[in-house]
């Protein structure tokens, strides 16, 4: 009773939860164990060789070789094991889904922003279905703070300086917390917020709430606002690289180094652009640090990742829309539209 109501570890609520626990436990257990061990050998031994009279003095003894052996190779294949596990553990936290829903995450100070790839944004709370992998990019817009999911076994670290990801797919519905972890000032302890895994059903009805468009499309209107088009044409007339199916592809630039076109070059391309510079092309475009929100930045990446990325990989908008098809229910269809000029894929990197 009492017990329950402290309990030790957060509920367990997500596909990785029993994975990152049992590996947790079992090095608790082991090292526990272990500890146990030398604390009894060390008595038995205090006691056995206590001081003598010093014609009671023992030889000293070479320890057999068998031993030797045995206690080295022993805890090699196990702490090998262990890495093993581990590893395998890391690669399921690590490795995103494709099939994964985009949601976009922004810290500051001291508040958690989520916006949905469909277009709806939340403030310290963050709607998600049960049983679907969610995929989250997050950056920080001032100092780092750290998106942390007890339920989910999952934390990362939030940068101000570039993109990073994290999965996760909730197994139960329910509220569960969001806290930041990573000390980030006077009020780091109320950067708080709520998970709330859904019903896809109910998911897909809260997801029809939103009217704002998909964030793709509030990606094009900046880009347009920003007169980005007028250089970024669709054609090979522009004097900037064409954007149409770039996401996720290799590209050569000037020096001849090869880059992938992933999160982290649009947004470094954008706050400055002459870090990278395409192959064939000049670098005239100027920089926007500072004139880009950190959110403005991910409706814009959202925009270049829908003008064609890897077919594997689920398009912002293409999540609902498998999901609608479960729940026979309506969807933001305007939003979907807008973006369903994905190019062929042509990279297969996820
Ligand atoms: Cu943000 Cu601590």
């Amino acid at each position: 009773m009492m017990l329950a109501d402290f309990p030790l570890f957060p509920e367990q609520a997500s596909t990785a939860a029993r994975t990152v626990d049992t590996l947790y436990l079992f090095l608790v257990a082991l090292t526990g164990t272990v500890s146990i061990l030398i604390w009894i050998v060390i008595f038995y031994f205090a006691i056995k060789y206590r001081r003598r009279p010093d014609n009671e003095l023992a030889q000293e003894q070479e320890p057999p070789k068998a031993l030797e052996l045995t206690w080295t190779i022993v805890p090699t294949i196990i702490f090998l094991g262990i890495f093993v596990w581990g590893a395998w553990a890391f690669f399921h936290v690590q490795r995103v889904p494709d099939d994964a829903i985009e949601v976009y995450a922004t810290g500051r100070q001291w508040m958690w922003k989520f916006q949905h790839a469909s277009g709806q944004r939340e403030i310290n709370t963050l709607h998600v279905p049960v049983n679907r992998p969610v995929k989250i990019t997050f950056a920080s817009e001032d100092i780092i703070h750290s998106l942390w999911f007890p339920a989910f076994r999952v934390k990362a670290d939030v940068l101000p300086s570039r993109y990073r990801t994290m999965w996760f797919q909730a197994t139960k519905t329910g509220r569960f917390h969001i806290f930041c972890a990573e000390y980030c000032g006077t009020l780091h302890s109320g950067m708080t917020g709520w998970v709330e895994v859904m019903e896809p059903t109910a998911y897909q009805r809260w997801l029809a709430g939103g009217s704002e468009g998909s964030m793709a499309s509030q990606g094009e209107q900046l880009f347009q606002k920003y007169a980005c088009n007028t250089c970024h044409t669709n054609d090979a007339t522009g004097r900037g690289p064409v954007l149409a199916g770039l996401y996720g592809k290799t590209i050569q630039l000037a020096d001849n180094r090869n880059v992938v076109a992933d999160d982290n070059y649009i947004r470094e391309s954008i706050l400055n652009p002459q870090a990278k510079i395409a192959k064939g092309f000049t670098p005239i475009m100027p920089t926007f640090q500072g004139q880009v929100s950190e959110e403005d930045l991910m409706r814009l990446l959202a925009y270049v990742k829908s003008l064609g990325q890897p077919q594997t990989s689920s398009l912002a908008v293409e999540s609902p829309r498998s999901l609608q098809t479960s729940a026979g229910a309506p969807t933001t269809t305007g939003a979907a539209a807008s973006t369903s000029t994905a190019a062929p894929a042509t990279n297969t990197n996820p």
